[in-house]
């Protein structure tokens, strides 16, 4: 069932009278790390445009990551489950947004391997009835948030296009590639404006830290190990959160219909020098690095090409990485009180579920 929580005014909502001010952006996923984000950034850029953030407010969702536009009144948060028929209605009854930008998901590889189920549910059959509702309503654009993940293990020095094969390699990579595909039939077969958005890593404030940045550095703060998986030589392309929100940007603005578009940043690093550049900032000792037994299906490498936004869209990465991420390590030291209140919850049956087998291979 849906809630409104942060309960501005429904009219304020709909109080609008300019091409500007006609845009009710439903953001789904708002409350995690990537939407949150974004919802700031769109905000501070568009006043005047209402945001409407749906989310269900898994463990991964966190109210706290918007305290500072909570007062707004172009912002109101709505409690509910993209994969629920109803809620969606609801929010689409109440608030009649015009565009959709599709963040929730299950989000996390580890926890995949362990409940591909929940991750087709909300990735999957949630996409749908977005979809079907954005169909009925007639949106004008709806953008799917997705993933370089969907293009599956790059061998170097390939970078992957839009049209390159689709091979996920594990569940989390399958949903969205599955999402992706139905977000395609919405445009091929109803005409619906749809965008795809295929983004690298992703570094920044307030990401959960079950995923790599954010494990390293709770982990170093703590004086705990950090778990490496298999031999560290993975490597991922990183960007900062504030360049792939405007790449969004772009995309909800300017992107031409049915496209997808890829946003990578050139910026590969292995897995264990990631590790160690962090430690180094923060002082901590590289014993702290533990080689443990590997994520199964682990893919080597991801890596796409972006030239189709530079060339269609004048994105580029605005952030350099060195200089973000030293900004999200602070941001992480002045927050530690965000983190604690993770540690303190269901984080820690989490921790041990994924990491309390992994057999420790080298120190
Ligand atoms: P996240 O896990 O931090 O946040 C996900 C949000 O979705 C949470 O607020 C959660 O409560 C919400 N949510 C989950 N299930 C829901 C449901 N059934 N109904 C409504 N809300 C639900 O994820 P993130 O890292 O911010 O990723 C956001 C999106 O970006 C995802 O679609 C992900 O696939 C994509 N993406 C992430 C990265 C990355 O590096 N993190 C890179 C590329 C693409
Ligand atoms: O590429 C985009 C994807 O990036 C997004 O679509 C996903 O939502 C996001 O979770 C992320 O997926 P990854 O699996 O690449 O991210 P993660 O932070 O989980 O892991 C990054 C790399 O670090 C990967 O090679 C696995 C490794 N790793 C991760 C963790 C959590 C470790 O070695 N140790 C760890 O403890």
């Amino acid at each position: 069932m849906t809630e409104r929580i942060n309960q501005n005014s429904s009219n304020n909502l709909m109080d609008v009278s300019s091409e500007d001010l006609n845009k009710i952006i439903l953001v789904t996923g708002g409350a995690g790390f990537i939407g949150s984000n974004f919802i700031r950034y769109l905000m501070g850029k568009y006043p005047k445009y209402k945001i409407i953030n749906f989310d269900k407010l898994t463990y991964a969702g966190n109210l706290n990551n918007l305290s500072s536009v909570e007062e707004n009144p172009n912002y109101v948060f709505v409690k509910g489950d993209v994969a629920d028929n109803r809620d969606v209605k609801n929010v689409f009854e109440e608030f009649n947004p015009n565009y959709i930008i599709h963040f929730a998901a299950e989000s996390h590889v580890d926890r995949s391997i362990l409940n591909p189920d929940i991750f087709l549910k909300t990735n999957v059959l949630g996409t749908q009835i977005l979809l079907n509702h954005a169909k009925e309503n007639n949106v004008n654009k709806f953008v799917q948030i997705s993933t370089d993940e969907v293009y599956g293990s790059i061998e170097k020095p390939i970078s992957c296009l839009e049209d390159s094969k689709i091979a996920p390699n594990n569940p989390y990579a399958a949903s969205k590639a599955a999402a992706d595909l139905f977000v395609r039939v919405a445009h091929q077969t109803y005409g619906q404006v749809v965008n795809i958005i295929r983004c690298c890593n992703n570094c920044g404030s307030f990401q959960f830290p079950e995923k790599l940045i954010p494990v390293i550095i709770g982990n170093a703060l703590n004086n705990k190990e950090i778990p490496v998986y298999g031999d560290g030589k993975n490597i991922r392309d990183w960007i900062h959160v504030d360049d792939h929100c405007k790449a969004i940007d772009l995309v909800l603005h300017n992107g031409k219909s049915g496209e997808i578009y890829n946003v990578g940043a050139d910026n590969e690093w292995q897995n264990v020098k990631l590790v160690e550049f962090i430690l180094d900032e923060l002082n901590a000792s590289k014993n702290l690095i533990k080689f443990v037994e590997d994520r199964k299906g682990h893919d080597l490498r991801y890596s796409v090409d972006s030239s189709k936004i530079k060339k269609e869209l004048g994105w580029k990465t605005s952030i350099d990485f060195d200089d973000g991420l030293k900004q999200t390590i602070n941001w992480y030291k002045s927050h530690l009180d965000w983190i604690e209140e993770i540690h303190s919850g269901e984080y820690l049956n989490y921790y041990d579920k994924i990491y309390k087998d992994r057999s420790v291979e080298t120190s």
